[in-house]
């Protein structure tokens, strides 16, 4: 058994468990209002960018901290259309992993293999990281669709050297082409999923570019810190929530979600870190979901998740995040919930590298410190002692 020396922790004051409130960082990326439920990425209020953007444009802000110009734009469009196909190793990966893999646990090792293909060690200057970070938004959607295709047992379905990075990976998942309206609503997504700073994920990349590791190792370490359900993982695990509660054979939202509460359970897609008010993005989201479960026919999905918001804010007053209304919209155009948070990851990319070429910029090494809490010049057992 170990000892456990007596520390007064009121002695230590400074010791922030979560790192709540720490400021560690200036960026350029993005800035959140958590009271005023306001969220800005490069300057521009995400509802600016949700009415009037695109996600490539999105792209080019978080990486230049300006908007593009046309010429601009369409250079990035071209550069991301170029980029899309993968390298022959990491097909032969996807195509020979486990079908029962998580989709995020093939993207992470996926995304880890990409850094074989690239033999420039430069890792500092701005331009071959832009490069590489235009080859990883480029390839991510394509990792993640041929995967879903070879675990239904379907060809991989290549990609598209014209067309949006929506339509493209809409078009490689399911095999035909997307509508207009798909199109709009996924891109609306990825825009809405792109940046929100210091969350966990992006902390890691930063924290491990900060030792001047390569973008590949930085956005490896992102995929594996959003996989869990704390962080971009709710998303499907309020699918999962909501699947759950349509088994029953009397679903009743509210006594569902008050059980839940009663047995000390989180409820998924809802509390946040920063905002102590309804989520920006969850505004929008909540719009599309009503309007596509209406479309598709999946109406009490919205319902319960209505009744389910309504009883989170009765009984802790506690608002939605992004991750809540994004399940119904994902589920309604047809995707498999499993899939939700590697396409979190397929629009965070755009942060993740915006941060990443930010720290560069800027890099000082991240480390913090941590309070021992064990005796200190303990006596050495031998083995057989012990
Ligand atoms: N369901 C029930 N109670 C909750 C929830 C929830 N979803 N979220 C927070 N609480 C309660 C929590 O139990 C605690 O109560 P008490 O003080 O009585 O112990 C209090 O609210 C504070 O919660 P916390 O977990 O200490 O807050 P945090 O800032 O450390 O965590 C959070 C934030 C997002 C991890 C948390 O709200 C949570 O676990 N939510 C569910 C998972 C989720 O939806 N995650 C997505 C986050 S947003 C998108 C993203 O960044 O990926």
């Amino acid at each position: 058994m170990t000892t456990v020396v007596d520390v007064d922790l009121s002695q230590y004051p400074y010791i922030n468990k979560g790192l709540e409130g720490i400021v560690a960082f200036t960026t350029n990326k993005s800035f959140i209002d958590g009271v005023a439920g306001e969220l800005i990425y490069g300057g521009y209020n995400i509802n600016t960018l949700a009415e009037n953007s695109t996600f490539e444009e999105v792209c080019f802000l978080l990486w230049e901290d300006r908007l593009p110009t046309t010429e601009e734009l369409n250079t990035l469009k071209k550069a991301l259309q170029e980029n899309r196909e993968l390298p022959e190793n990491v097909i032969n990966f996807i195509k020979s992993v486990n079908k029962k893999a998580e989709p995020m646990s093939v993207l992470r090792t996926a995304v880890s293999m990409l850094a074989d293909e690239d033999e420039n060690r430069d890792f500092k200057s701005h331009d071959v990281n832009y490069e590489r970070s235009v080859k990883l938004t480029a390839k991510i959607p394509t990792i993640i669709a041929a995967f879903h295709r070879v675990r239904e047992g379907h060809d991989i379905v290549a990609p598209l050297k014209t067309g949006s990075t929506s339509f493209n990976f809409l078009y490689m998942l399911n095999g035909v082409e997307p509508g207009e309206k798909a199109e709009k609503v996924f891109d609306l997504c990825l825009i809405l999923h792109a940046e929100h700073g210091m969350n966990a994920s992006t902390f890691t990349a930063r924290a491990v570019c900060s030792t001047e590791a390569d973008i590949y190792s930085a956005v490896t370490g992102a995929i594996g810190s959003l996989k869990g359900p704390l962080h971009g993982g709710a998303n499907t695990a309020v699918m999962n929530m909501l699947l759950e509660l349509q088994k029953q054979p009397n679903p009743d939202p509210v006594e569902f979600v008050k059980g839940k509460l009663a047995r000390k359970e989180k409820i998924m897609g809802f509390g946040h870190r920063v905002y102590k008010t309804f989520d920006p993005r969850a505004h929008h989201l909540q719009k599309l979901a009503k309007a596509l479960a209406e479309e598709t026919g999946h109406v009490e999905l919205y319902e319960w998740s209505m009744a389910i918001l309504n009883t989170m804010k009765s009984e802790k007053n506690i608002d939605p995040n992004v991750d809540f209304f994004s399940a119904t919209v994902y589920y309604s155009m047809g995707i498999m919930p499993d899939l939700y948070t590697a396409i979190f990851a397929l629009s965070r990319i755009s942060g993740w590298a915006g941060h990443f070429m930010e720290q560069m910029e800027n890099n000082r090494l991240i480390r913090p410190k941590a309070l021992f809490m064990l005796e200190k010049n303990k006596k050495w057992t031998a083995i057989e002692n012990r």
